[in-house]
């Protein structure tokens, strides 16, 4: 490589376009090594950390100290060095930088309901004043929730969103957040068992018609909407399509028959959970789900919706055996919880039940769309198939009905 010594013109060239163009700019017009340019820049004392700076500059800096180094740097045409010397000098000291964590922890603590990742990201870039790859934003979130922080993730609309659910316990009503907004009339269901034998498709129908009849647009589905594998040595008996995309394509066909703009909002029961731990390890069936139905949200394992804009539904899917009354084990569950929501769906017995409370609450048992299956046959209940329908909903009233379809 040849080292053309600089002609009297380039070098005034130079003089008078540092600072005001950038010196890769300056390179191209002097076809010049970009490397060779800079060490030029530094040799005729005008290298970005020594030169002057002006009054111009100088108010930049001032008006706008809390940009980011790096993007005052590009701004101004000097070095991250020259800049911090500069601020450091002027008294104008840097507001502490937020970490990519402390940014997203940031945002998340500030949001009412999951935010849509792309929101997430853009307000993170816009607090840090740079542009985040989605990767190391992915990253970031995935050591903030091993590290224990209660992230969840919530597929809707073919789109993820982010809510931090436990936000601190000295406002105990806000200890769980909400996850979503819906209203009455709505139905409340679980445990449909899509792909076992015992799946009702005339109880599905009696349901179809009855959200055409009411016009109804939100159906919270409280777990084990699949049959799943992996659940009980003799499954199999139950099963009437055992692969799990069959089941997935099934689910879709399912959701999909319901008239449009039906939100399905569900919850991992049981059944999909031992999927998850049993058969294709890890593997999120209603994760999948969802992300083939835009009508389908998904919220992982316990689940707060806002009801009619002022109460709240907490949904979880149950677990455990026999008790000498199945009701028993919904008041269980509600005297144990230290945030006590206006309603209270829990699933997995296949009862259907409302049970009032004081101040207008309610424990329901949520039903299922299964005609029977060994496990619970093996327990001794009988199954009720049917679901809630709750028309209203308030401080005061609340309009519900058990629905028994009269099929089989
Ligand atoms: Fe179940």
């Amino acid at each position: 490589m040849t080292h053309k010594t600089y002609s009297k013109e380039e070098e005034e060239y130079i003089r008078s376009n540092v600072g005001k163009m950038t010196t890769r700019d300056m390179a191209s017009h002097l076809n010049r090594p970009f490397l060779g340019v800079e060490r030029k820049i530094e040799r005729m004392g005008l290298s970005n950390n020594d030169r002057e700076w002006s009054e111009k500059d100088t108010i930049f800096l001032r008006e706008h100290k809390d940009w980011s180094i790096g993007v005052l740097s590009k701004k101004l045409n000097r070095s991250k060095d020259s800049i911090a010397q500069k601020k450091k000098r002027e008294g104008l000291t840097d507001p502490p930088t937020p970490s990519l964590r402390d940014a997203i922890l940031n945002i998340l603590q500030g949001v009412e309901l999951p935010i849509l990742e792309s929101s997430l990201l853009e307000r993170i870039e816009a607090l840090l004043g740079e542009k985040m790859e989605l990767t190391s934003f992915r990253r970031e979130l995935r050591y903030l929730i091993e590290e224990g922080y209660d992230i969840k993730e919530v597929i809707s609309d073919f789109d993820r969103y982010y809510v931090l659910v436990r936000h601190g316990i000295t406002r105990p009503e806000a200890y769980y957040r909400f996850l979503v907004d819906i209203n009455t009339p709505l139905i409340i269901t679980a445990d449909w068992h899509l792909g076992s034998i015992g799946f009702s498709e005339l109880a599905l129908k009696e349901m179809i018609k009855q959200v055409e009849e009411y016009k109804i647009k939100d159906i919270v589905v409280a777990g084990d909407i699949t049959q799943g594998r992996g659940v009980h040595r003799v499954e199999l008996v139950d099963l009437k399509t055992p692969n799990i995309d069959d089941q997935i394509e099934d689910a879709v066909r399912v959701f999909n028959s319901f008239p449009q703009g039906t939100r399905f909002h569900l919850l991992l029961g049981g059944h999909e959970e031992k999927l998850k731990g049993n058969v294709r390890v890890g593997f999120d069936i209603l994760r999948a789900i969802a992300l083939r139905c835009p009508s389908v949200s998904y919220y992982g394992s316990v689940a707060k919706l806002r009801l009619n804009k002022n109460y709240s539904l907490l949904m979880i899917h149950g677990s455990g055996g026999t008790s000498y009354a199945t009701s028993y084990k919904i008041e269980k569950v509600w005297r144990e919880l230290v945030d006590k929501p206006d309603i209270l769906v829990m699933g997995h017995l296949h009862q259907l039940a409302v049970i009032p409370k004081q101040f207008n609450k309610l424990l329901i048992m949520a039903g299922t769309l299964q005609r029977e299956n060994a496990y619970l046959i093996n327990k001794g209940y009988i199954p009720e198939v049917g679901w809630i329908l709750l028309r209203d909903y308030n401080s005061e009233t609340s309009d519900f009905k058990e629905v028994m379809p009269r099929v089989f």
